[in-house]
């Protein structure tokens, strides 16, 4: 059995986008610089953001971190959002998602300007995605094709199910298995909570990328003999003999279904490193292609 691990992988990918912000700098151009809009006190969301912003010291990035109360105003959030679309030193920045049920996430996400938007949740990124243009392409299915990608694992013709419709990673994630290119080719079956017979599906799949939030949801009588399992499930689950009084856990069994497969992610040190280093790596493009712009 192959571990991917996300963990070794995502440092991999921090230490060569550290090494092209350090020439960038020998070079007399600007530093790359990533801003996260927080709302509210939510404890896994400030465990996320506060992980982004530490990566980006870590490696040369310069991060602003934004918090706001949780009762803030629709208007007051959009200002905001105004502002940092109008700052010329912000090259990209990202709104932590879930927002406050009283503010309408569609309405912040389509104030985003396209080219500050390194999560790739702006229609116009989206879109350009699936056409097979230029865009940000959201971080966490970024970061699950590179991982792919890096380990040569072979997706041209086979198929993939995917679990888990979300507009941040079952849905992307499908379309980019799907299209010509790295770690793409793929069969894709798309499922989700109106599936019928999961289990008829997830046994014929070469390739299980599952994005549904459910613990250990795939057991080992669902998959066949050699599956690659990429899980993307993080959720915390109460355990009073843990020190945080919780455990992360994925949407995999995973000690019953790393038995049967030829490759697989684990949770923690899989899938959720990597999206943390492809939003630097979407930072590092942003800031790129405005010099590209300005020249
Ligand atoms: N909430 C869960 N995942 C994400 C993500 O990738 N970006 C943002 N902004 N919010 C999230």
């Amino acid at each position: 059995m192959l571990l991917l691990d996300g963990k070794k992988t995502a440092q991999q990918i921090k230490e060569e986008i550290q090494e092209a912000v350090r020439l960038r700098k020998a070079k007399g151009l600007r530093i790359p610089h990533l801003a996260a809009v927080l709302v509210g006190n939510d404890g896994a969301s400030l465990t996320y953001v506060g992980s982004k912003v530490r990566s980006c010291e870590r490696i040369g990035i310069h991060s602003t971190l934004i918090q706001l109360e949780e009762n803030i105003t629709e208007e007051a959030l959009l200002a905001q959002i105004e502002s940092l679309n109008a700052n010329p030193d912000i090259d990209g920045y990202i709104v932590q998602l879930p927002l406050p049920k009283h503010i309408d996430e569609q309405r912040v996400l389509l104030a985003v300007a396209p080219e500050k938007d390194v999560d790739g949740f702006h229609p116009l990124n989206f879109g350009r995605m699936a056409l097979e243009l230029e865009a940000f392409i959201p971080a966490t299915p970024f970061g699950i094709i590179e991982l792919l990608k890096r380990y040569q694992i072979p997706t041209s013709g086979k198929h993939c199910v995917v679990i888990g419709r979300s507009h941040i990673v079952g849905r992307p994630i499908s379309i980019l298995m799907s299209q010509k290119g790295p770690a793409g080719n793929a069969t894709v079956t798309l499922a989700h909570s109106r599936t019928e017979n999961l289990k008829a599906l997830t046994l014929q799949a070469d390739i299980i990328v599952s994005a549904l939030g459910i613990p250990e949801f795939l057991k080992a009588d669902m998959v066949k003999d050699g599956v690659i399992v990429i899980d993307v499930g993080i959720t915390r689950v109460p355990d009073a003999a843990a020190t945080k009084g919780y455990v992360i856990k994925g949407d995999v069994a995973y000690e019953e279904v790393a038995a049967k497969a030829q490759a697989i992610t684990p949770v923690p040190g899989g899938v959720g490193p990597m999206t943390i280093a492809m939003l630097l790596e979407n930072t590092l493009l942003a800031c790129q292609r405005k010099d590209a712009l300005a020249n």
